[in-house]
């Protein structure tokens, strides 16, 4: 059995963007990223935080806009807007959940689509839906760097995702059709649940549910990947697997935490740089 290193991985793409950063700056070009936080959500804080650090790594600028909860949705457009016109950020991540008052969607909608590195735009996951991605939606961007880079077939493969999502289900969903996967997208409606997990060559669970897959939904010598980030009784990170029982019986299988969540950020870079190398043919 292979655990399949996402934190390893992680560290060895964001060496080789270190370096087309450098590559980039000395030409004059200095990729920007600006992310957006309202609120006080202790799980998105930590987020952001990592992202920004992340950033600090390779050499990205980055600012991060702590609003407050009550900030009016007009504020917030307004905010949305300078970003847009602002030439040192290339990427901008509004990061979710928002405050109940403000309408995700307009949100969403205000970002310049050239900057969407997260891939939330209508027009973005448009694309993802004809194969056409420009910024591919880093979650399932990273699912899929760690199948490549660990050299697990995709093409005619049986794929179960449990999870429907619209930032991890239903993208990926969309990605390993385009790479000839056979996909089946499970979520908490689904009927039988465990025959479906049984017929994954690889199986993907993003549901956020601690314990969700057990060993006995596994197919001898399946993929196994966990994207779950769920809190234990006692705080401790955990993802949707059983990962000791399913380990025993998977042929490979990504850890919680050093798993998908790692890959996620560093596709964050990689969509931000490619953003800035676009902008700078641009213009
Ligand atoms: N909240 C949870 N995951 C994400 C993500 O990938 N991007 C943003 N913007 N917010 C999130």
């Amino acid at each position: 059995m292979k655990i399949l290193d996402g934190k390893k991985l992680a560290e060895e793409i964001k060496s080789e963007l270190r370096t087309e950063v450098l590559g980039l700056k000395e030409k004059g070009i200095v990729p920007g990223l600006a992310v957006v936080i309202v609120g006080e959500n202790s799980a998105s804080k930590i987020y952001v935080k990592n992202k920004k650090r992340a950033c600090e790594e390779i050499g990205i600028y980055s600012q991060v806009f702590e609003l407050e909860e009550k900030i009016f949705q007009d504020e917030l457009l307004e905010v949305i807007g300078k970003l847009n016109a602002d030439e040192k950020v290339h990427g901008i991540l509004v990061q979710l959940p928002l405050p109940a008052h403000i309408e995700k969607e307009k949100i969403i909608l205000a970002i310049d689509p050239k900057k969407d590195v997260d891939c939330f735009h209508p027009e973005n996951i448009g694309k993802v839906f004809l194969g056409q991605e420009i910024f591919p939606p880093c979650t399932p961007a990273g699912i899929l760097e760690i199948l490549k880079r660990s050299e697990i077939e995709i093409v005619g493969k049986d794929v179960v995702i449990v999870g429907r999502s619209n930032i991890v289900g239903k993208p990926l969903a969309l990605m390993m059709i385009n790479l000839g996967a056979t996909v089946t997208v499970c979520h908490s409606k689904t009927e039988n649940l465990k025959e479906k997990c049984l017929g994954a060559d690889i199986l993907v669970s993003a549901v956020g549910y601690t314990g969700l897959i057990t060993k006995d939904m596994i197919k001898q010598r399946a993929v196994v990947i966990d994207v779950g980030m769920n809190r234990d009784d006692e705080g401790k990170l955990t993802g949707d697997v059983d990962f000791l029982e399913v380990s025993q019986i998977a042929s490979a299988i990504t850890p919680v935490p050093g798993g998908v969540g790692p890959m996620t950020i560093t596709m964050l870079l990689k969509n931000t740089i490619k953003s800035a190398k676009f902008y700078a043919n641009r213009s």
